[in-house]
């Protein structure tokens, strides 16, 4: 299958280093805004062609399938232009962040992959199956905690999108994304609460979140992204009624009774494989079109809520307020 990318950032990087290891995928093209990082990009790994604009690409009918990674904002136009070529598609969170994107990802959903990579790391998809599995009983709780150098990854100067990065631009739809994805896989479809809080930086985009989440069942959810220094770290740990499975990236465990099974983690099978095996009709890793589809739901419930609820903490005082004009000066 050939193979085009459309961004060459840290996530075309990685996707790129994917393409080039798999046996059965060709690497002919990449597509970047900026000729200059695309050509580096695909020096380093001998591929053939360059392009700055996706159109451009599209023309020239060098590819079967593409790779989309650029920032949030550009997703969803590119998604739909390779869909109108009947390419195969995986892209870095085709999302909505807003009630007006929510059709076009009902529209792309059934075309194309996301690769939520919490679903690629085999130590968590094989604790996540005993849990669906009834290993913990009937699940009550999930509490997942994510901290990392959020701060500085959007702050100005940062070398990526993320430092010019705006309102429903951040830590949400980019890191959250997967955190959400994460829980729905393993909890089923969750509806944000009222709680939910999120911290800004002076452009508006997320930098840290607290949400409070429920599923069909009743069981709830706590969800925390805080910005600290030094590496990304997270863990998920989901309570049922008869036990306790902790999801983290070098291990995961699954505790019932006197029972414990701890498994390590083994090598991160690539997303991109993805692509030929949804090609053969075989079960994709990532997620499937209506939990996609689910998870914008999701994500602009949030979006919203929060959105919603600055307003009402901000009403204009109604009497004699303290601080207004009142025409003296
Ligand atoms: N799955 C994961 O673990 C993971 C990890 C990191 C990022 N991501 C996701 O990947 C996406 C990109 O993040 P990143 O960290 O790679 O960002 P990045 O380093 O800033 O790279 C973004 C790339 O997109 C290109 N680009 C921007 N707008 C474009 C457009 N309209 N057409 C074509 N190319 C365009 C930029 O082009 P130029 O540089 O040429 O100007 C740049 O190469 C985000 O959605 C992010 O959430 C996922």
């Amino acid at each position: 299958m050939r193979v085009a990318l459309v961004g060459s950032g840290i996530a075309g990087l990685s996707h790129a280093l994917d393409i080039v290891t798999s046996p059965e995928l060709e690497f002919t093209a990449v597509c970047s805004r900026t000729r200059s990082r695309a050509a580096e990009l695909a020096g380093r790994f001998g591929v053939p062609r360059v392009f700055r604009s996706v159109t451009e690409l599209l023309d020239a009918e060098c590819c079967d399938a593409v790779v989309v990674a650029v920032p949030p904002a550009a997703t969803l136009p590119i998604v739909l232009a390779c869909r109108e070529r009947s390419l195969r598609i995986m892209a870095e969170k085709p999302v909505a962040r807003s009630a007006s994107e929510l059709p076009l990802v009902e529209e792309v959903s059934r075309g194309v992959l996301a690769p939520f990579n919490r679903r690629y790391l085999a130590h968590v998809r094989e604790a996540v199956e005993a849990v669906h599995g009834g290993a913990i009983g009937a699940i009550r709780q999930v509490d997942a905690r994510w901290v990392g150098p959020y701060l500085e990854r959007y702050a100005p100067g940062a070398p990526t999108y993320r430092a010019r990065a705006g309102r429903r631009q951040g830590l949400l739809v980019d890191t959250g994304s997967h955190v959400l994805d994460a829980l729905s896989w393993v909890m089923g479809p969750v509806r944000p609460l009222p709680g939910c809080r999120m911290e800004f930086n002076a452009r508006g985009a997320e930098v840290g979140f607290d949400l409070l989440m429920r599923n069909g069942d009743g069981a709830t959810a706590s969800v925390r992204a805080e910005g600290k220094g030094g590496e990304e770290r997270w863990e998920i740990r989901v309570t049922g009624d008869r036990g306790q499975a902790t999801l983290g990236p070098d291990t995961a465990e699954v505790r019932a009774g006197t029972r414990r099974t701890r498994l390590a983690a083994r090598p991160v099978r690539r997303p991109v494989d993805d692509l030929l095996i949804g090609w053969r009709g075989e079960q994709v890793w990532g997620p499937s079109p209506a939990e996609l589809v689910r998870l914008s739901e999701t994500l602009v419930g949030v979006y919203d809520l929060v959105d919603a609820d600055a307003r009402t903490r901000w009403l204009r005082p109604r009497f004699k307020p303290w601080g207004r004009l009142n025409g003296s000066c």
